[in-house]
């Protein structure tokens, strides 16, 4: 069932929980995150990121997403990731898109709100919901390199008062890619933007090799939204060389989408916040 951000994080905030965002990049890894999601029973965010677009996959993703989406009742979200403008908004929307965002972190905070709204304004007339950033992501992610500044505090209830995101992604130390050490976020952002008027659901860039503590305290603060890409895309990688030596497509194939399927479960396990920590669920 295709739904939207706005929908899955109202369940997350019921839930105190976090939806996990999951890049695609091809049906094999849609395919292995639905086995996971499927075995879960817990709603999807699918998202295309620059990347995927810039190898020209926008329009066949979107067609496999809606596919698989209307072949299930899990929620599935199909998103949009740090979306560049306009254009490119209206053209995903266009394509039947849920939900987009707009990464607006390196500009000055005037012209970050004065996009974020013409977007959201976007969004909005094709039902659509809208994540928006404040304070950049570092790493690198599809080729483009991230920013790290930590959101500054001053500028987050002014953007939300003028945008009214339904999402809003903070830096607090995360970073795209692979942590080459254990990294060090600032929770102290996470509570404190929480405790704003009108805060809308809070998101976590940079999910993949984040020590899992790191992320159950996020949850636990109100962090709502989690994106993992680096650590699906290296399962398949993985799988794929696991195998490549016997030359069978297809058994390399589904041993790769086994080891997405297997990093997904256990994201979900861990995004599906306390009652799945103390047994309960
Ligand atoms: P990772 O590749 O670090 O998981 O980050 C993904 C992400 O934040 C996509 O927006």
């Amino acid at each position: 069932m295709l739904t939207t951000l706005k929908d899955v994080l109202t369940f997350a905030e019921e839930k105190n929980a976090a939806i996990p965002h999951f890049n695609i990049d091809n049906l094999e890894t849609i395919e292995a995150i639905m086995d996971g999601v499927e075995a879960e029973q817990w709603p999807v965010i699918l998202s295309v990121g620059q990347g995927a677009i810039k190898a020209g996959q926008v329009v066949y993703l979107s067609d496999l997403v809606k596919r698989i989406a209307s072949e299930t009742d899990i929620p599935v979200v199909l998103f949009l990731d740090h979306g560049i403008g306009y254009e490119q908004a209206k053209m995903v929307l266009d394509l039947g898109f849920t939900s987009v965002m707009f990464d607006g972190s390196r500009l000055p905070l005037e012209e970050n709100i004065r996009i974020s709204r013409q977007v959201k304004e976007l969004a909005e007339s094709y039902g659509a919901s809208i994540e928006c950033e404040l304070g950049s992501i570092g790493g690198v992610e599809d080729g483009m390199k991230g920013g790290h500044n930590l959101v500054d505090l001053s500028q987050v209830e002014p953007f939300v008062q003028a945008v009214h995101p339904d999402a809003l992604a903070i830096g607090i130390g995360n970073a795209h890619g692979m942590y080459k050490a254990a990294p060090s976020f600032d929770f102290d952002r996470i509570r404190a933007c929480r405790q704003m008027k009108d805060i809308p659901p809070l998101v976590l860039h940079g999910g993949s090799g984040t020590p899992d503590p790191m992320i159950r305290k996020a949850i636990e603060l109100g962090i709502r939204k989690i994106n993992v890409a680096t650590e699906l895309r290296m399962a398949f990688m993985e799988g794929l060389e696991e195998t490549v030596g016997k030359r069978d497509f297809y058994p390399m194939l589904k041993h790769a989408k086994e080891k997405v399927t297997a990093v997904v479960v256990q994201k979900i396990r861990l995004f599906r916040g306390s009652a799945v920590w103390e047994g309960k669920e």
